[in-house]
């Protein structure tokens, strides 16, 4: 399965702050925006991932995060020189998926709960059609929304409805097929003039080929649209962090988890990151873990993200 992470548009809503940067590079407390959705990717077990952004900011994406194979992984990089919408992605990345499913993730969504990389290796087993992942939310209107029947079948899908059916917002991180690049050159842009992305699902829902997976009340899922959700998912890192010691979408120590990369090379990551916390942290968990193998535990299966 191919990932692509969507890290374009405009970053309006955080203007002047997105004027010079790109919003998925900001800062979400300790590290920046992208390193999440790309935590997911990792954790799913997906290696080959494309990353989408304007013009005016891949050259920073590449400067901070290059081929990939530090993290022992293959990033790529493509451009969208308008933001054509979020479907318009498949088209975009249409040479990296070619005939392969794919997973994408938006570049200002933050995943983290217990076992979600387990879950998510399960749910990109063999898709078929799409998939979809829900959470509940006090402002459904702000999100696409998706209705279950009683046996937990997903019914509807609507693009922020005025009078939401459910507090199910569909989440940022969609699986596909191979058949989603065709549908998506069959699309017609929207009033807005996008290729949305509920309109593919839509159309996966009305072949009976949609399947939406409920994420508990006790996941969190957190996007960094606006001045609020910003400050308040950096918060959310740092209490967490502080409080269990351990900390949220660390890349090199996920490749190093997911056997991308071994201890060393992870430790010698960290090494050149030393002047910071993050740096430190890393030198430390792949030697805190050493000493607790000799003793026979095990954190290999903790869940990071
Ligand atoms: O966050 C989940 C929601 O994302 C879903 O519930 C909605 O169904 C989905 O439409 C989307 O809603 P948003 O209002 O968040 O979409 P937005 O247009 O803000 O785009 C989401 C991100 O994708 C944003 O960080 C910028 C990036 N993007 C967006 C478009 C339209 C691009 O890189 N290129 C684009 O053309």
């Amino acid at each position: 399965m191919k990932g692509i992470i969507l890290a374009g548009g405009q970053g309006t809503r955080l203007h002047p702050i997105t004027l010079g940067v790109s919003k998925q590079l900001l800062p979400v407390y300790d590290k920046p925006m992208i390193y999440y959705p790309l935590s997911a990717l990792m954790l799913a077990g997906i290696t080959d991932i494309q990353i989408i952004s304007s013009p005016d900011h891949l050259s920073m994406f590449r400067k901070l995060l290059g081929d990939g194979s530090w993290l022992g992984i293959s990033l790529s990089y493509a451009e969208q020189d308008q933001p054509r919408g979020i479907a318009d992605a498949f088209l975009t990345s249409a040479d990296h998926i070619g005939n392969d499913s794919v997973a994408l993730v938006l570049g200002d969504n933050i995943f983290h709960g217990s076992r979600f990389g387990t879950l998510l290796q399960q749910a990109t087993q063999n898709v078929e059609g799409c998939v979809l992942f829900g959470h509940p939310v006090r402002e459904p209107e702000r999100y696409g929304v998706g209705e279950l029947d009683e046996r937990g079948n997903l019914v509807s899908i609507e693009e922020k409805p005025t009078s939401p059916r459910t507090n199910l917002a569909i989440t940022g991180l969609y699986l596909y097929d191979d058949t989603v690049v065709d549908i998506a050159r069959g699309l017609q842009p929207s009033e807005r003039g996008e290729l949305e992305i509920t309109d593919i699902n839509r159309i996966y829902l009305e072949r009976g080929e949609a399947t939406l997976i409920p994420l508990g009340r006790g996941f969190v899922w957190l996007d960094t649209g606006t001045n609020e959700a910003l400050m308040e998912a950096g918060q959310y890192v740092q209490v967490l962090q502080h409080r269990q010691g351990v900390r949220i979408a660390c890349v090199e120590e996920i490749a190093w988890r997911m056997g991308y990369i071994d201890r060393e090379a992870c430790y010698r990551l960290g090494s050149r990151l030393a002047q910071s916390p993050y740096g430190r942290y890393i030198m430390e968990v792949t030697q805190i873990d050493q000493s607790e193998q000799e003793y026979g535990i095990s954190r290999a299966a903790q869940v990071l993200t």
